[in-house]
């Protein structure tokens, strides 16, 4: 066999750690396994009844489709039967769930934030879809309930992140803070093999990606920084090239492998940015920053953010870590007009 599969490479990185239980190697693959699940059921979508609006809204007042209803439960189903998690928190519910209060038993230390199908709204189209998944260790006693400290962490303090892209191919893509791993899943033998090892975002590219129809809410800097991509310029290879699938898993995989950024900033309807910060941002900032590459919010790097509520939203700028300092100069030096800021930056770097 030419490859590894995901389960002999988590078992691989066990070992390296003698006192380890086996406990996150469980969890990764109960998540692995509703990813499977939900690769099936995304693959023969136009066959099955699982097209289309599943009826009410959720909590974020958007509409739910059939698929983030399942997707939501596949992963809850896996992550409980599992044993090794504490607390489940989703995007599609309003509370999230201690398992000790809702069933009496202290299940294990982990504690697991998801957005089970990322970019819904493209599901119809055919276009890809993701879920994304963070992982944080209880910080108060286990067997008790629940402190408040254990929702009050930053998103450096998560243990593993990562996500899956149902796409051309679906891919599973981690980390547990030893680098980031791709693998693909092989449909043949339902086992998702290690096809991207150690991954690293490239410095700089030549894509962003951005829902430009918010151009006229974004803040100066932001429109200073758009301009300047689409300046031309051959010495940079500007101008850039705009892609926007509107998935953010899509646009971030993209970005990832062959380098570029991605913006979501604040707009007037979502003026805090849209994307959520436990199940969207952190786990993405958290893979970007192990890939070299980096992630802020304008305002501080994104898993610096205390967070203060399991679904707030935060601006997002991610990706190659010289043009996401580009984008910082450009915030840091307002007064300067773009050409200035970036060629400052670019003779420093
Ligand atoms: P979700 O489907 O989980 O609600 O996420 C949708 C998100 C994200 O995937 C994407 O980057 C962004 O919404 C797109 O928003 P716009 O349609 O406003 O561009
Ligand atoms: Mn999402
Ligand atoms: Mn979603």
């Amino acid at each position: 066999m030419a490859f590894q599969t995901l389960e002999q490479f988590i078992t691989v990185q066990q070992s390296r750690f003698p006192k380890a239980k086996g406990e996150l190697s469980r969890l990764l693959q109960a998540i692995s396994l509703a990813a499977k699940i939900v690769h099936r059921e995304v693959n023969k979508a136009g066959l099955a009844d699982i097209l289309g609006k599943y009826g009410p809204f959720n909590v974020q007042g958007e509409e739910q489709q059939k698929l983030d209803v399942f997707a939501d439960r596949e992963f809850m189903d896996a992550l409980k039967k599992g044993g090794d998690c504490c607390y489940l928190a989703s995007e599609e519910h309003e509370q999230g769930i201690d398992l000790m209060k809702s069933t009496g038993y202290a299940g294990g230390k982990y504690m697991v934030y998801f957005d089970p199908l990322d970019g819904s709204s493209n599901i119809d189209a055919n276009v890809p879809v993701g879920t994304i998944f963070s992982v944080y260790r209880r910080v108060s006693h286990e067997q008790s309930l629940l402190h408040e400290s254990d929702f009050l962490q930053t998103g450096r303090q998560q243990v593993a992140s990562g996500y899956v892209i149902y796409g051309s191919s679906t891919m599973l893509v981690y980390t547990t803070g030893q680098g980031v791993n791709g693998f693909t899943l092989d449909p043949s033998i339902g086992e998702f093999c290690l096809s991207h090892p150690n991954l690293f975002i490239p410095v700089w590219g030549t894509t962003y990606s951005v829902n430009e129809s918010n151009y006229q809410d974004f803040a100066p800097e932001i429109k200073r920084f758009l301009q300047y991509f689409k300046n031309n310029d051959e010495s940079d290879q500007r101008p850039f090239s705009s892609r926007y699938i509107g998935s953010l898993v899509a646009d971030f995989h993209r970005n990832l492998i062959q380098g570029g950024i991605f913006i979501y900033p604040a707009t007037r309807r979502y003026t805090e940015g849209k994307l959520r910060l436990m199940y969207e941002a952190n786990p993405l900032a958290f893979i970007v920053e192990q890939a070299g590459g980096l992630a802020v919010s304008g305002r501080e790097p994104i898993l610096d953010i205390l967070p203060q509520d399991l679904h707030q939203r935060t601006p997002l700028i991610i990706g190659s870590r010289d043009m996401v300092s580009l984008f910082e100069q450009f915030v840091a030096d307002q007064a300067l007009n773009p050409l200035d800021a970036a060629t400052s930056f670019l003779s420093e770097s």
